[in-house]
């Protein structure tokens, strides 16, 4: 029996979960998108639940009573249970930063591919496959390499190197197809839905947003219940910072806590798909654009996510704000300078945000903030080459320059 039960975002039919099923079609694809609801009445008055003490370290799957599959992969125990850092950044005291880099394959897809690939043993499904950016796929390809599951990976040919290198290295069947991310996903999913393939792309398969909302929980109890006033992520197409909301609306919703941070949703001023059609207010229309970014993994024109996000954004209260690439590029070097941490672009971008907000004057001193650093520096270097000193000394060099 299943703990939950699926409801169209746009129209509210409500679905039984099946296997195939991962739309509204009366909707379409990205007007459709599901949401997974469960029995908060029960969860309110579990008094079990309430008396839980979660682990500030443990993986993701001790929120089971949130989730739709459970564990039975030999990574499920180590994805989650990233760290939650303090640091007093940029004249703010207390400013959260969840470091998603250190997950087993160094991105926060790992809640997702964990997730879809339990969702594809569950069904007894032996193929699956995933579009993506690069960090999705290859999260998903080295996470799967030890099941019976066949993996096919569909990326745009540019993705950077790192991310390259995790695909090709995990054994998975890797196409790296000439074309934007945005190609490469819709050419990809008409064939892996035709095929019956278990599908973990971005948005469309809506367990991959439940796995994602357990940074918004790790946030909560290990900040000790106290929910910060601000969140900052990076968004391409949506589902991140749609997982960061429901997250935290689920726990208020069942009584562990009283309030949902405002939700800042930061993306690439030379492609900010949802930040335009959240500008242009409701009825929210879905909208297609070209662009680019060094941010290569919130490189979206055609966010499949986006309804979500922006519905679940004006819920709390929160909005979208753009960064240039060179804003982007000096979150990176500044964020590893104050904080010793090495974000991809997409990653620092909620650095870039809060500089942005603390210099226009929306986010104060008095104000708690949370940063979710979603990606590892070390999956994109070409990014930071700019940045970086690659001269080299001479031994005798060297010798001089110390004596
Ligand atoms: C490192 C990183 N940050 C942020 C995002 C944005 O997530 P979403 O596409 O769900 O908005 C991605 C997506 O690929 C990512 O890889
Ligand atoms: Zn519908």
């Amino acid at each position: 029996m299943n703990n939950y039960f699926l409801r169209c975002i746009t129209c509210k039919k409500e679905f039984d979960p099946q296997p195939g099923l991962y739309y509204c079609e009366d909707c379409g694809y990205i007007m459709g998108t599901l949401e997974v609801v469960y029995d908060y009445d029960t969860l309110r008055v579990d008094a079990f639940l309430k008396e839980r003490i979660f682990d500030k370290k443990a993986s993701m799957y001790q929120f089971d009573f949130l989730l739709p599959t459970k564990p039975k992969c030999k990574f499920d125990e180590h994805i989650g249970g990233t760290p939650l850092f303090r640091f007093d950044l940029l004249g703010i005291k207390n400013v959260l930063v969840k470091y998603d880099g250190s997950n087993p394959s160094s991105s926060y897809k790992d809640r997702a591919s964990s997730v879809a690939i339990n969702k594809a043993l569950d069904e007894g499904n032996d193929i699956l496959f995933c579009a993506s950016t690069g960090n999705a796929a290859s999260s998903l390809a080295m996470l799967n390499a030890h099941t019976d599951i066949k993996t096919y990976i569909f990326v745009p040919a540019s993705i950077p190197a790192g991310k390259r290198a995790q695909l090709e290295i995990s054994g998975a069947e890797v196409m790296a197809v000439e074309g934007t991310y945005d190609e490469v996903y819709d050419v990809s999913l008409e064939l892996g839905l035709k095929k019956g393939w278990y599908c973990r792309h971005a948005a469309i398969n809506p367990y991959l947003l439940e796995g994602k909302k357990t940074g918004a929980f790790e946030i909560i109890i290990q900040n000790d219940f106290e929910v910060p006033d601000y969140v900052l992520i990076g968004v391409g197409d949506g589902t991140v910072i749609s997982s960061l909301y429901k997250g935290f609306w689920e726990f208020k919703e069942i009584g562990l806590t009283d309030k949902i941070p405002r939700i800042i949703g930061v993306q690439a001023e030379g492609i900010p798909a949802i930040k335009e059609v959240f500008d242009k207010g409701k009825p929210y229309v879905p909208l297609a654009i070209k662009g680019n970014t060094v941010a290569d993994s919130i490189s979206v024109g055609n966010p499949r996510d986006v309804i979500k996000a922006c519905t679940y954004i004006e819920a709390c209260n929160g909005y979208f704000i753009a960064l240039t690439d060179e804003e982007i590029l000096d979150a990176i070097a500044e964020l590893g300078k104050e904080t010793g941490l090495f974000a991809e672009p997409a990653g620092a971008v909620p650095f870039g945000g809060l500089k942005k907000l603390i210099y226009e004057e929306k986010i104060t001193e008095s104000d708690t903030v949370c940063l979710v650093i979603t990606g590892n520096g070390l999956k994109d270097v070409s990014a930071v080459e700019g940045l970086i000193n690659t001269e080299s000394l001479s031994i005798k060099e060297l010798e001089k320059r110390f004596e």
